[in-house]
């Protein structure tokens, strides 16, 4: 789109896309008139930069810091509507996939667009058995970190380290090479968290089974030791399981930004990830179910529960209520509702979280009271899940590993599409600068 006149606009807005759907802008700087095409209920930011008010204009852009309006790409992977609550893989309804699939169904899912058959599946499920065991020097790597490391630290950092180990993995545009990553990359996040946790514990690493499915083989690395057997609870397996389809996949939320940019520049899927794990470290994103226990152990008791909203809502900002509000739900997160129906048949296994009352007592009157009602603040994916976590016997430090693990997928399918997109580009945004214009230099003695 280059053209400047709303005649010859309107022209190429219908042959484009058959349909006039276009926007018209009268830049009062000019007058002049333009029109530019809407596409799937968009325009492209660079249709914006023919409107000049001279020849020695840059042209206009759009200013969006936070990218709070702004589409960074076209997906088919994941959609979001978050007025009305709805989240969907492919197509496929969250609740539906929740209660009928296994996480490593849902992976393939992702990752190739369509539910495996049982013969695409039982491939998968063995390619993924098939490279859980990692690196005896990249265990050494673990073994450098001090005893009170933080796992996500530890595993962003040996997810990072990993790319040494696979120089094949650079060669981004080779099919093969990318599927042989993603193998990989799925299968040894498990091992290399368990790692995590038994290090901090200052305890024996458990190597994982291949007699054992995903989310079983992740328990048992994490619980087993050597001098007991160990064999988890069904219960307990499935409650992961859904936990990991939960968490597969969000679209273009903060971590997912980061694995797309990074990987904009071609690097390889290991950097990449760890690239992104580090943006879901963050407290805002993945880090806040680690917030809400330590913010749910703040508040000790149900008594307690007023006074802290009212710190909340005087604090305007400064103190968040964790595990509430999102940029994209602003009715609620159907992952919430998911895992607080699960958290009751968990505690039915485990016993009753005691933290859970206070929960609940902060969303009765969080969800009543005028502030957070007109903020649209809800309980988030992280408002319970921590709460089952803790439940299963996984230590507040290492719940943010339990987001990374089933993110992996969703990553890496968000990834590949990225790089099989013909418009994809080195990830680069404008700014608006603001600071000094040309200034003569001033000699140190003169300053
Ligand atoms: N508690 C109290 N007030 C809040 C909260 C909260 N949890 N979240 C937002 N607000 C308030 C803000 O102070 C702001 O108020 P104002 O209009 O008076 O200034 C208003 O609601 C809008 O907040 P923003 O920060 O502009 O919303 P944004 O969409 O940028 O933030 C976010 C979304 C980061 C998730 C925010 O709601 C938050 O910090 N929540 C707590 C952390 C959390 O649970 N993060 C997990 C998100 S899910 C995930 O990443 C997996």
């Amino acid at each position: 789109m280059g053209t400047v006149e709303a005649t010859r606009n309107e022209q190429a807005a219908t042959a484009t896309e058959g349909k006039a759907d276009a926007l018209t802008i009268t830049d009062r700087r000019t007058g002049r008139v333009y029109e530019v095409p809407i596409t799937n209920g968009t325009i492209r930011a660079m249709d914006l930069r023919q409107i000049k008010t001279g020849a020695d204009d840059f042209g206009l852009m759009s200013y969006d810091p936070a990218f709070l309006n702004t589409a960074s790409c076209t997906s088919r992977i994941t959609f979001i509507d978050g007025d009305k609550g709805i989240l969907r893989y492919r197509g496929y309804p969250i609740e539906v996939l929740a209660e009928k699939c296994k996480y490593l169904e849902v992976a393939y899912l992702l990752l190739y667009g369509e539910l495996p058959n049982k013969k695409q599946y039982d491939q998968w499920v063995h390619d993924i058995t098939y490279h859980t065991m990692i690196h005896e020097s990249l265990k050494k790597v673990m073994d450098a970190f001090n005893y009170d490391a933080h796992p996500m630290g530890m595993l962003i950092s040996t997810v990072a380290a990993m790319s040494t180990f696979y120089p094949d993995a650079r060669e981004v545009h080779d099919p093969e090479k990318r599927t042989k990553q993603i193998h990989r990359l799925i299968a040894k996040m498990p091992t290399v968290s368990a790692f995590a946790y038994k290090h901090s514990m200052g305890m024996p690493y458990v190597y994982p089974s291949n007699a054992l499915d995903y989310c079983e083989n992740f328990l048992t690395m994490l619980f087993k030791t050597p001098a007991e057997s160990y064999t988890p609870n069904p219960t307990l397996v499935r409650a992961l399981e859904v936990l990991f389809i939960l968490h597969a996949d969000h679209e273009q939320n903060c971590g997912t930004n980061a694995m797309r940019s990074i990987g904009s520049a071609h690097t390889d899927p290991y950097s990449s990830l760890a690239g992104a794990a580090a943006a879901l470290y963050g407290p805002l994103h993945g880090g806040a179910n680690e917030e809400v226990l330590k913010m749910l152990e703040e508040i000790g008791s149900v008594s307690n529960v007023p006074a802290f909203i009212e710190q909340v809502k005087q604090g305007k900002g400064e103190k968040r209520l964790m595990g509430f509000g999102h940029r994209v739900y602003k009715n609620f997160d159907p992952r919430a509702k998911i895992i607080k129906r699960m958290a009751e048949e968990v505690f039915e296994v485990t016993g009753r979280n005691p933290l859970l009352d206070i929960a609940l007592e902060l969303e009765r009157i969080a969800l009543q009271d005028e502030y957070f009602v007109k903020r649209k603040l809800y309980p988030n994916v992280d408002f319970y899940s921590g709460l089952i976590y803790q439940a299963i016997g996984i230590p507040t430090a290492a719940f943010t590993v339990l987001f990374a693990i089933p993110r992996t997928s969703g990553w890496l399918a968000q990834w590949q599409e990225m790089l099989e997109d013909p418009e994809e580009k080195i990830a680069r945004p404008r700014q608006v600068y603001l600071g000094p214009g040309e200034r003569p230099f001033v000699p140190m003695e003169k300053r």
